[in-house]
């Protein structure tokens, strides 16, 4: 398969996590804060299928866009690892409370998802031209001749 598909699919998936992030920082506090037993599920349902399978999508994707540059397969597979690490780190429904300061790493280390994510999906965009680089900036007006 072609692999401007896969880079694609790591862009997309990245924006993916990048805004769960967010979304899910949103749902969580609005259940801290009396919003209700509604907003957990949304914060697990999230949690547990929708972001984990955006990171495995990005790393199987991530070795079909970029074969022969282990690096961003190498950052792929470490946010899927960091990413695995961090829901282990949320209390366990029914768990006894207690352990707070490890589960707080939980919240701390989805911020560090998201900023591996956002760098794989700049990485992703430059690849497929979505951004310009600096030598783009103007590059439809040069400068007059002297
Ligand atoms: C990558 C983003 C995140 C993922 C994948 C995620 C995933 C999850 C999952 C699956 C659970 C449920 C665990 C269970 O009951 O078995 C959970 C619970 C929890 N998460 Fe997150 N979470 C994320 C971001 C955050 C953030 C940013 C915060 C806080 C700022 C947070 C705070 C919590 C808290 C406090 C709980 C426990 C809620 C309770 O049962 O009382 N999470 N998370």
């Amino acid at each position: 398969m072609n692999t401007r598909i896969f880079t694609w699919v790591v862009f997309v998936m990245t924006t993916i996590i990048v805004l769960g992030v967010f979304v899910q920082a949103y749902f969580i506090t609005a259940y801290v804060t009396g919003a209700g037993a509604g907003a957990l599920d949304a914060h697990r349902v999230i949690g547990a299928m929708v972001i984990p399978g955006a990171e495995l999508l990005t790393f199987l994707a991530a070795i079909g866009a970029w074969r022969s540059r282990g690096t961003w397969i190498g950052l792929s597979f470490l946010l899927l690892l960091l990413g695995a690490v961090q829901i282990f780190l949320a209390p366990m429904s029914g768990e006894e409370r207690g352990n707070g300061w490890v589960h707080g790493l939980h919240g701390l280390f989805a911020l560090v998802v998201l900023v591996l994510a956002a760098v794989i999906m700049h990485r992703a965009m430059a690849d497929l031209g979505l951004k310009r680089g600096r030598a783009g900036v103007g590059a439809g007006t040069p400068p007059p001749a002297p």
